[in-house]
C-alpha cells in the first residue's frame, strides 16, 4: 500500500479501510487484519494516556507510538498525526516534527486545518513526505469549536468545508480525513475531489473510513457518538477475564498442576 494504490483505490471506488493503533502488541494483530493502513492518532493522549483532549501529546511521545506501531506492523502503510501546534510556529519546528514521525517509522503525516497551513503542507510535500489533512471536527482545535460536535451544519460552514477541501487537494494532501459532518456534505466533497476521503462520523459515502481502535473494540465505555460501532465488548471481556483470574487465585484454581514447575 503507498499513496498511489490508495488513489486507485478511490478510483475503482474500492473503500479505504483504516485504524488507529499506538502500540506494539496491538499493531501485529492489526498487521494481520485486513486493514489498509494505520493512523496512530494524537487521540493516543485519550485513549492510551486518559486526557480529556488530544492537545497534552507531545511529538516525542508521538514519535514513541510510531516507533512501537512500526515494530509491529513492518509492512503496514503508518500515518503519523503531527500533535497540537506542532506545524505551527515555524517551518523548521514544523520539519522537525515532521522528520521526527518520518525516523519513527511513519510513511506519512497527517495535520488538521488547512486556514494558515496551505504553505507548510507544501512545503512538506515537496520535501518529500505525504501529507494527509483532516477538516471538519478538527479536535486540537476544541476551545475554538467550543465542544466536540458535528461541523458543517449551517449553510456557510458546508461552503467553508468545501472550499478547505479543494485547498487542502491544491496543497499536496494525499487523502483527507472528514471528521463529524453531514453525510451529504461528506459526499459533495467526495465527489468534489480526486484525493480520497476517509470518513470518521461523515456517513457512508468516503472513499474509506477510519475508527479509533479502543472505540471499535469497546474499551471505553464513556464514549458512544452515534457514529462508532462497537465491534467487541472489550470493556466486558477484560473485565470478565480479570475478575476470572482474581477469584481463580482466592479459590487456588490457579495455578494448576500443569502450570507448575516440578521438581
Ligand atoms: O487522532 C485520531 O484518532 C484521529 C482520527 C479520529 C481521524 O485524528
Ligand atoms: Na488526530
Amino acid at each position: 500500500m503507498n499513496i498511489l494504490t490508495f488513489a486507485e483505490h478511490k478510483r475503482k471506488h474500492e473503500k479505504l479501510v483504516m485504524v488507529t493503533c499506538y502500540d506494539y502488541t496491538a499493531a501485529r494483530i492489526v498487521a494481520q487484519a485486513d486493514i489498509d493502513m494505520i493512523l496512530v492518532g494524537d487521540s493516543a493522549a485519550m485513549v492510551m494516556h486518559g486526557h480529556d483532549s488530544t492537545l497534552p501529546i507531545s511529538t516525542d511521545e508521538m514519535a514513541m507510538h510510531v516507533r512501537a506501531v512500526r515494530r509491529g506492523a513492518p509492512k503496514t502503510f503508518i500515518v503519523g498525526d503531527l500533535p497540537f501546534l506542532s506545524y505551527r510556529r515555524s517551518q523548521s519546528e514544523t520539519m522537525d516534527a515532521v522528520a521526527r514521525l518520518m525516523r519513527a517509522g511513519a510513511e506519512a503525516v497527517k495535520l488538521e486545518g488547512i486556514a494558515g497551513n496551505a504553505e507548510i503542507i507544501r512545503h512538506i510535500v515537496d520535501s518529500g513526505v505525504p501529507v494527509m489533512g483532516h477538516i471538519g471536527l478538527t479536535p486540537q482545535s476544541v476551545n475554538q469549536l467550543g465542544g466536540f460536535r458535528v461541523q458543517g451544519v449551517e449553510a456557510d460552514d458546508r461552503e467553508r468545508l468545501k472550499r478547505e477541501a479543494v485547498a487542502c487537494q491544491e496543497a499536496g494532501c494525499f487523502a483527507l480525513v472528514l471528521e463529524c459532518v453531514p453525510e451529504t456534505l461528506a459526499a459533495e466533497i467526495t465527489s468534489l475531489l480526486k484525493i480520497p476521503t476517509i470518513g470518521i462520523g461523515a456517513g457512508a459515502e468516503t472513499d474509506g473510513q477510519v475508527l479509533v481502535m479502543h472505540d471499535l473494540l469497546g474499551l471505553n465505555l464513556d464514549f458512544k457518538p452515534k457514529f462508532v460501532r462497537r465491534y467487541l465488548d472489550g470493556n466486558k471481556q477484560w473485565l470478565d477475564a480479570f475478575n476470572q483470574y482474581a477469584s481463580d487465585v482466592r479459590s487456588g484454581e490457579f495455578p494448576a498442576s500443569e502450570e507448575r514447575y516440578a521438581g
